[in-house]
């Protein structure tokens, strides 16, 4: 099992933060890498799926969810939120670089740097085997990646600290350009309580990537700089990967 001292404290706060994040524009955007695939998956996984609001709306869009992450807390939401919106989405708690669902998918997503959480090339590698193997041949793979720029950038230094925010926080990043891994120390205050988070990502390069997608027997490899359609460039601080099961 991959180390996991992170989304725990937060799950419940979790949609609260994410509050002004464009979902809708990402599940666009993957809409639209799927038509550059030229696919059009029915049944799809979320690996790392959080709170479930990327399957909700996915599932919305008339296909047919599936999600699975490695926190119980953040799974326990999506579950509640699925039941109250009477969502058919099956969720699981489990690990993305070793996992058997028993089920086969035309397509698998994973997004907002969730992959940078597995520290280790050789797990990430096997847990793109493991995806490859929940995949029918043909079917698609799409994935992000915050790449090194944004720790060198200190993107990851953020806060929130207005009085009435509901949920305030302050975190600060640690870059080890060594290891190629950031650490994220959090706080956050919630009426009154204060809870902490430790984050850990780590950056992979382009050709690393591909390298292991191939591994894992995917074809068509493409990356693009962040939510556009251009090639990745030096200062890419997110780069999405699609890849299609041979
Ligand atoms: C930034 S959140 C993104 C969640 C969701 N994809 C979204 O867009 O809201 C990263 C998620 O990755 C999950 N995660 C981290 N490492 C994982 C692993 N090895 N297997 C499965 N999930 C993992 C975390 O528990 C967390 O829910």
């Amino acid at each position: 099992m991959t180390e996991t001292l992170s989304f725990g404290p937060v799950a419940p706060y979790y949609d609260e933060l994410m509050k002004a994040v464009p979902y809708r524009m990402w599940v666009s955007y993957y809409l639209l890498l799927l038509s550059m695939q030229q696919v059009q998956p029915k049944k799809i996984l979320d690996i790392c799926c959080g709170t479930g609001t990327m399957c909700e709306m996915l599932q919305d869009e008339g296909r047919e969810m599936a999600g699975f992450d490695l926190a119980p807390g953040m799974i326990a939401i999506a579950k509640r939120k699925a039941a109250k919106k009477k969502l058919p989405i099956p969720y699981h708690v489990a690990d993305a670089t070793n996992f058997d669902l028993g089920e086969t998918y035309d397509g698998a997503l994973s997004f907002f740097d969730s992959l940078n959480n597995i520290l280790d090339a050789d797990a990430l590698a096997n847990g793109f085997k493991c995806m490859a193997k929940h995949l029918k041949p043909g079917g698609s793979l799409i994935f992000d990646l915050n790449m090194a720029y944004a720790f060198e950038a200190s993107l990851f230094d953020q806060e929130q600290m207005r009085k009435n925010a509901k949920l305030r926080y302050q975190w600060f990043g640690d870059w080890d350009p060594e290891s190629r891994i950031i650490t994220v120390n959090m706080t956050f205050w919630y009426k009154g309580d204060e809870f902490h988070e430790v984050h850990r990502q780590r950056a992979y390069d382009t050709d690393e990537i591909f390298e292991m997608l191939e591994d894992a027997g995917f074809e068509e490899l493409r990356a693009y700089h962040s939510y556009t359609l251009d090639p990745p460039r030096y200062k890419s601080d997110r780069v999405h990967f699609t890849a299609i099961r041979g």
